[in-house]
């Protein structure tokens, strides 16, 4: 973005705050004035292809270093639901693609059992390059590639975010939350409905939880047909 553009939306974000601050919370878009000024311009292809020769032009932490693909996110980018997991692993890495391991053929066999197919939905995970030995993200891994989930939430514009695990929960509620309290609540990321549920990969090791996650993508189906 351009040090214009970068200031005109600093300029708007204090203008909305100002607003909200009296208690509006909704204002008429005019035309495409505002999401040009502020730089969303483009289709959602368009600003998927922009994101990605961002990340892969990324260097804000070092874990672009060992990498051999960066792991953007896999399915449509006019899904209604949107999985977020934590970071690649090594099949991820090797490929290119999200949860194509272990946990994303069952992650896989959930979406399916939801009455859906993998690529009704869009898949990402917080980070997009893979931690060394598949370590969990580090804090400021997570705060240095939180743009670029963002970006991709605002590109999809999902009916409902279920998170995937407790780093995918913890970036998007707060470092504080536990997934064992929270999954299966109902919460809101900025608006969108957010289901944390537990990680495929805790649902391998603990097969016993299964029937907790499932009845935590009922949540998430109900609210999609709402
Ligand atoms: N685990 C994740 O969190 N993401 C992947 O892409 C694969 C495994």
């Amino acid at each position: 973005m351009s040090d214009e553009r970068r200031s005109l939306a600093r300029a708007l974000r204090h203008h909305l705050e100002g607003l909200s601050a009296f208690g509006v919370s909704e204002v008429p878009l005019p035309s495409g004035e505002i999401a040009e000024a502020v730089g969303v311009t483009g289709s959602k292809e368009e600003r998927l292809v922009r994101l990605t020769e961002e990340v892969e032009r990324c260097r804000r932490c070092p874990l672009y270093r060992a990498r051999t693909h960066a792991v953007i996110g896999d399915g449509t980018l006019h899904a209604r639901l949107m999985f977020i997991g934590e970071a690649p692993g090594r099949e991820e890495d090797l490929q290119g693609l999200p949860f194509v391991g272990a946990a994303g053929a069952l992650l896989t066999k959930m979406i399916e059992a939801m009455g859906m197919r993998r690529g009704d939905v869009y898949i990402c995970n917080v980070l997009k390059d893979r931690p060394p030995g598949n370590r969990t993200p580090l804090p400021e891994e997570m705060e240095a590639c939180l743009p670029f989930l963002r970006e991709q939430m605002g590109i999809v514009q999902p009916k409902v975010i279920c998170t995937l695990g407790a780093v995918a929960t913890k970036a998007l509620l707060g470092p504080h939350v536990s997934i064992t309290k929270v999954r299966g609540e109902v919460r809101e990321y900025e608006g969108t409905p957010l289901i944390p549920t537990f990680h495929p990969a805790y649902l391998l090791r603990n097969p016993a939880a299964k029937r907790f996650a499932w009845a935590d993508l009922k949540t998430v189906k109900k609210l999609l047909e709402e």
